[in-house]
């Protein structure tokens, strides 16, 4: 365990750890009281408004999030008008680093909004945004959030299939993009990924940025070029008065099949987590130069690398291309160059720093950090104290920060002036938020013993407010293994006895690669649509950097395949990479499978359920195993006894086990 040094302590929001008691007393108040410190057009009717599954935030208070972020920002515009809102770092080494003020910001995002206006979009409407790391992703957010608008982000290495089903499910008739990004050294051609994405979808008009050199064909009646759109637009634009409950964007997560589900996020409730999560965990002073890694195509994106360093009037920087490129310490040079103070970041990435080794960052010593942020995945304690050492120097606390999509903000993190910091916990819930650790009968467990996490009413303002469309889903995925009244979080975890949590890992069916959230269901639906193959199975294996790998088991169609051809190595080689194809077509090269293996068949029930335990188990010790020589040593990883795969007694083709292993063991 480790503590705040006396630094942090002075300097932090919150020094005492009476908060947690106090929130706890009566959390409705406390958020209350939190959100009063922000800026209300008018004032709400009721603080919290339970109907489960469904419950409301700030019932009837009218609010924009932008005129808290601007004019009205609780810091007092005057004070932070002049100062730098964003700095933006282009990939290209040679290209001009670019930054924007409050003010600055504030007039392109008007200037945008009225474009936006003049296009026809009104509130309500919902407007896509494809687009790299640039400032007009965040101009584009917050264009929307002033009129009204509901954003969808769609992250911009998604493919245009991923794509189309956020904007068909969501019926968004406009689109912005850019021409292209950098992406380790080359342009991506992101408008003809537009381009594909918007057929068949009700996009009427898109927006281009001019961001790469690359020439991309524009089509007159539909297509208009950012430039030509808020170049004689007005550099004020009313903001339009919202209702708390009102939508402030939808942004899509992993759905169990093909589908993915649009999480609804509320104006009152996620600004008010948004501004205080982040000025309290990651203790936002006027000084700070805020740095999240993570793409605005992702939830950590809209809420730590837009909204909340905003409300609280932080600078705070985005970074287009590759943490890794051109070489691999340009994070550790971006971080001096800016004198980056808070620094947050997936475990992911931590490992990928480890393995180029210490050596490489042994020049630079982050004498401006202070705090550091992980997020994504559970940080292992090997990657933990790494971080801890080498980037921090023993002086940063390190921030697990646990949350989901779902949650809008982050929901349990140790505060840096209370600590503890407890290697591979992600600490205490936030202030007033009320958790458990329940058994399979909903029974709440004592500390120590592993079981379901959950969140109790009140829960947190920025709890997603519905899926987009499917009332089913949002009651079937959250509110219904415990009850209309708790919130399922799928993770499994367990406390120790100071009430610090560590997170196990997911109990759904839910792989996490690089952080990113993928689920079995929609790996494979994704692969099923190529005619070659007839059925497949996704499981996650563990993995050294990205925490967990794709691996996929597929049975190819036979009709389409001679028997000649089913022998030859050339045809099966030819099969795994379609069905790596596939999946970048369909998902986005982060979706990349490590191994592709063809089957004969599936291990199944004998209703047909395919049953990944297995398969999963099959893998493991073989990975584990490593070389040859290791698995000859260990006897019991030569041959795989029944006991270790788990009964097979309810498996319709117990046979194909074996014949699965061969072709894993040949394979290693
Ligand atoms: C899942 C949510 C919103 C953050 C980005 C991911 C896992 C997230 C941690 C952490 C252990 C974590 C959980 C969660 N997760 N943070 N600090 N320690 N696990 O959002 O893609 O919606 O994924 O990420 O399993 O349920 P997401």
């Amino acid at each position: 365990m480790y503590f705040p040094t006396k630094e942090i302590k002075n300097s932090a929001w919150v020094k005492d750890k009476k908060i947690y008691k106090q929130a706890e007393k009566n959390p409705i108040k406390f958020w209350e009281d939190l959100a009063g410190k922000l800026f209300w057009h008018k004032k709400w009717r009721k603080t919290f408004l339970h109907k489960p599954p469904y419950f409301q935030w700030f019932v009837g208070g009218k609010i924009n999030i932008t005129s808290n972020i601007f004019e009205n920002n609780f810091l007092g515009w005057e004070k932070i008008k002049n100062k730098n809102a964003l700095i933006w770092e282009p990939e290209l080494v040679e290209e001009q680093s670019k930054t924007l003020t409050y003010n600055e910001l504030f007039r392109e995002m008007n200037r945008a909004a009225n474009g936006l206006i003049k296009l026809g979009v009104k509130k309500e409407d919902r407007v896509g945004i494809y687009l790299p790391m640039i400032p007009e992703a965040i101009i584009s957010i917050l264009a929307c959030a002033r009129i009204g608008a509901i954003h969808t982000v769609v992250f911009s290495a998604f493919s245009p299939s991923a794509l189309k089903v956020r904007l068909q499910d969501t019926d968004a008739k406009v689109l912005i993009t850019s021409n292209g990004y950098y992406r380790k050294g080359k342009i991506i051609d992101l408008k003809k990924n537009a381009d594909d994405g918007i057929k068949g979808t009700k996009v009427k008009k898109v927006i281009v940025v001019k961001h790469t050199d690359n020439k991309v064909k524009m089509k007159k009646t539909r297509d208009i070029w950012w430039n030509d759109l808020i170049k004689n637009q007005s550099d004020y634009c009313k903001p339009a008065i919202m209702d708390s409950g009102d939508t402030l964007f939808i942004l899509y997560t992993s759905g169990s099949t093909g589908r993915p589900k649009g999480t609804i996020q509320s104006c009152g409730g996620y600004m008010v987590q948004a501004y205080w999560t982040g000025k309290w965990i990651f203790d936002f002073h006027q000084d700070d130069i805020f740095w999240s890694t993570a793409d605005l195509g992702w939830i950590t994106g809209h809420t730590y690398s837009c909204y909340s360093p905003l409300l609280n009037g932080t600078t705070f920087l985005i970074y287009e291309g590759s943490l890794d490129w051109p070489k691999p310490d340009r994070w550790a040079q971006i971080i001096e160059k800016y004198g980056v103070t808070i620094f947050y970041t997936a475990p992911t990435a931590v490992r990928m720093f480890e393995k180029f080794g210490a050596k490489i960052f042994k020049k630079y010593n982050f004498a401006t950090l202070r705090i550091l942020g992980s997020v994504g995945e559970p940080i292992d304690e090997s990657a933990w104290q790494w971080y801890f050492e080498k980037i921090g120097k023993k002086r940063c606390p390190i921030l697990d920060t646990w949350w989901q999509t779902e949650t809008g903000g982050i929901l349990i993190s140790s505060l840096p002036g209370v600590g503890p910091f407890k290697p591979s916990f992600t600490g205490l819930p936030f202030p007033g938020l009320k958790t458990d650790i329940l058994d399979e009968k909903g029974k709440s467990l004592p500390s120590n013993k592993q079981g379901n996490l959950v969140i109790l009413p009140p829960f947190a303002p920025g709890l997603l407010s519905g899926i987009y469309k499917n009332p089913k889903k949002y009651l079937k995925t959250y509110w219904s293994q415990c009850g209309k009244k708790i919130y399922y979080t799928s993770d499994a975890a367990y406390k120790d006895k100071n009430g610090l949590i560590r997170i196990v890992g997911r109990t759904d069916d839910v792989i996490k690669v690089a952080g990113h959230r993928f689920t079995t269901g929609e790996l494979e639906a994704a692969i099923n649509l190529h005619p070659n193959i007839r059925e497949c199975a996704v499981i996650g294996i563990p993995d050294k950097i990205k925490g967990e790998a794709i691996v996929v088991f597929a049975v190819s169609k036979s009709e389409n395949v001679s028997l000649k051809e089913k022998r030859s190595p050339n045809i099966k080689e030819q099969i795994k990479k379609q069905v790596i194809i596939q999946i970048r077509k369909e998902i986005g090269p982060i979706a990349t499978p490590k191994q592709v293996y063809l089957v004969r068949d599936l291990p199944k029930t004998r209703s047909g359920k395919i049953m990944r335990r297995i398969l999963k188990r099959l893998f493991t010790p073989l990975e584990i195993a490593g070389t040859e020589k290791k698995r000859k040593k260990n006897k019991s990883l030569t041959g795989f006894t029944k006991e270790k795969l788990g009964d097979l007694s309810t498996l319709a083709n117990p046979e194909i086990v074996e014949k699965i292993q061969r072709i894993l063991k040949k394979s290693l």
